[in-house]
């Protein structure tokens, strides 16, 4: 008797062949095609921003909801790094303390989250969430709604279960950054002097962040192999999610806060 297609027993494929399996070789170059795809500038937030009215731009709200949004998705990414996996290796941990002390070991007691506020405190931001109530992740996300509250939620679960989404982070955060100062400038052009902007691109902080996320994770690949598939994984789910945040980000200023 002949069987329809429809008939048929289904036959599952494995999702990846053997053959196209990415390897800890190709690892960087798979990070930097995911990076390539997600990159922040593309995304419509920063150019709306910069050409905005300045007067609306300046609103107190608005300012504040921008404030709001994006801290929260920078807290939840500086918080997470504290329980990256696979680096607890002494000389691992050293590594892995040079990019805590970028964040949170400023001079004079400072941190880079501190710096953002005082930034947008400048520019006249009413903020809505003082600094100290930025904690847990999903307390946090209560304080949001749409992608923003997803990328907050998203971040701790997947930040600790590879290495991948640092790095796909770390490798787009200076894209950003430069982005979010350029927009910001056209409105405030001193903004581009504040510390939070100013020390990190002096110092190519993000630049050597990128570099380090996936020096340390080739490290950890090359080790262990059978890794590279959820960590590539977990890299295109936060870039994703990332890009969720321009969008929310932008619909913020259509709506004018
Ligand atoms: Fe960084």
């Amino acid at each position: 008797m002949l069987i329809s297609a429809l008939e048929r027993p289904v036959e599952f494929e494995p999702a990846v062949v053997e053959a196209d399996r990415p390897d800890a070789a190709r690892f960087r170059s798979e990070i930097e095609a995911i990076a390539e795809e997600h990159r922040p500038s593309r995304m419509p937030f920063f150019v709306r921003l910069a050409n905005m009215p300045s007067e609306a731009v300046r609103s107190p709200t608005l300012l504040g909801r921008i404030h709001l949004v994006y801290q929260a998705a920078m807290h939840a990414t500086r918080a997470a790094v504290y329980h990256l996996p696979h680096l607890d290796a002494p000389a691992m941990r050293k590594r892995k303390l040079l990019i805590f002390v970028d964040d949170d070991g400023l001079p004079g007691g400072d941190t880079h989250h501190y710096q953002l506020t005082r930034a947008f405190r400048r520019m006249g931001a009413r903020i809505l969430l003082d600094d100290e109530e930025f904690g847990d992740a999903a307390e946090v996300a209560r304080h949001l709604d749409g992608e923003a509250a997803n990328f907050v939620r998203l971040v701790p679960g997947l930040y600790s279960r590879s290495l991948g989404p640092w790095c796909v982070v770390e490798t787009l955060s200076n894209d950003w950054m430069r982005s979010l100062a350029d927009a910001l400038a056209v409105h405030f052009p001193w903004v581009v002097d504040e510390p939070y902007f100013a020390e990190c691109f002096a110092q190519g902080v993000e630049e050597r962040h990128a570099e380090e996320s996936l020096n340390v994770t080739e490290i950890v690949l090359r080790a262990r192999p059978d890794l590279v598939t959820r960590t590539l994984c977990d890299a295109e789910t936060m870039a994703q999610a990332l890009d969720g945040v321009w969008q929310h980000l932008e619909r913020l200023l259509r709506h004018r806060g």
